[in-house]
């Protein structure tokens, strides 16, 4: 099979009796592909360079892809990340060598702004607590009135970041009637403009949302930007809700906030340490509904996922830029542009 293009999937996609780890993750577009070739690794920590000397693309979950890992063969054109988050990957080492290190940003898109979604309104319903007054019977039922959810007509929706996620959290809640704003240093203004958001200082942000959602990366720029002097600036009877990362949020001072009950309450996928000590005091709290950094793993979420990095493997074999590059300055070298036009030339654009 010399003339194959081979994918490698790392060895935790398979679970160690052989079933996929992900089911929904469909790999037949790529078996099945003419030219092509599925092989899957050994699993382990890290990959090694002589797992993937005769390997054009790889397709990595969990283990680490570091300068160690690129083999001296050159064949790697590519390692694409089955998520979004690349810190197992040593992407300067990757751009080094001119490989480029894909995400899959369309394959999460859509389920995280839909988990957004959910936390607003399980939030504003107060659907937590009135589960439980229905557990409780008659005394439950009793408190019905206590209990009032808050509509959302005419409320503010904010977001601090406005890209993948948070433009498709705007693009999702368009029927709700709520005003929009967000901060974003790099926002598309055009984007803003067609889904009527108004962009504005990150303290208006948290000043005048009534719901407030994290929607940037974890960056040493944005860790702690969440932090109690920002969420001093909420009103008490906003909401706050984090699905991007952790340590974007000071997670003490946000305790504290909740604690004293400074704002209505809070949605959380993401926390600074994850899992959570069992003792975090945090997790004693009523007013905050959590999930395990899972609330969009839907059947849909793995399969949108898989079928990104499907689609970026055979846009690069047929010598066209795949989608969801990380190092786009690799795009534009004379030994990527190489790589693309070899494959264009075995394998037909
Ligand atoms: N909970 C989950 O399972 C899950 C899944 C996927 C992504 N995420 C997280 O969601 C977040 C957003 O992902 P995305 O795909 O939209 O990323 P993205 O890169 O498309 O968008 C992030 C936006 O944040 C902006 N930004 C950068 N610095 C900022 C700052 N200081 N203040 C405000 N905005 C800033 C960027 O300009 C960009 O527009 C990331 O943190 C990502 O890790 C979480």
């Amino acid at each position: 099979m010399a003339d194959s293009f081979r994918v490698a999937l790392s060895g935790d996609f398979r679970k160690p009796d052989g079933t996929p780890t992900f089911p929904d993750f469909d790999v037949a577009p790529l078996r099945d592909h003419a030219g092509v070739e599925v092989v899957f690794l050994e699993p382990g920590p890290e990959i090694k360079a002589e797992q993937v000397a005769d390997i054009d693309a790889l397709i990595l979950l969990v283990p680490r892809f570091s300068a160690a890992s690129i083999p001296a063969s050159s064949r790697l054109a590519a390692v694409a990340r089955f998520g979004v988050g690349y810190d197992n990957v040593d992407v300067a080492a990757c751009t080094a060598k001119e490989m480029a290190v894909v995400i899959t940003p369309d394959g999460v898109r859509r389920p995280v702004a839909a988990a957004i979604l959910t936390f607003i309104l399980a939030l504003t319903g107060k659907l937590f607590t009135k589960d439980r007054l229905t557990r409780s019977g008659p005394e439950g039922f009793a408190k019905r009135t206590d209990h009032m959810g808050v509509g959302l007509v005419g409320k503010t929706l904010g977001s601090v970041g406005i890209g993948n996620i948070g433009a498709e959290m705007f693009r999702l809640a368009r029927p709700l009637d709520m005003k929009f704003i967000a901060h974003d240093p790099f926002a598309d203004a055009a984007v803003a403009k067609e889904l009527g958001v108004k962009l504005v200082d990150l303290d208006t942000v948290f000043r005048e949302s009534d719901i407030v959602t994290v929607n940037c990366p974890l960056m040493p720029e944005t860790r702690h930007l969440v932090d109690a002097d920002r969420l001093a600036l909420m009103k008490p009877t906003a909401y706050f809700i984090n699905t991007a990362r952790g340590p974007i949020v000071d997670q003490k001072a946000l305790t504290r906030v909740l604690q004293e009950r400074r704002i209505a309450g809070a949605g959380l996928d993401v926390l600074e340490k994850e899992p959570p000590d069992e003792e975090d005091p945090i997790l004693r709290l009523d007013n905050v509904i959590f999930a395990p950094h899972a609330l969009c793993w839907t059947d849909q979420c793995f399969a949108g996922i898989g079928a990104a990095d499907v689609r970026a493997v055979l846009d690069i074999m047929h010598g066209r830029q795949p989608r969801g590059v990380v190092n786009r300055e690799v795009l534009s070298t004379a030994g990527w542009q190489r790589r693309l036009a070899g494959y264009a030339s075995r394998f037909g654009a």
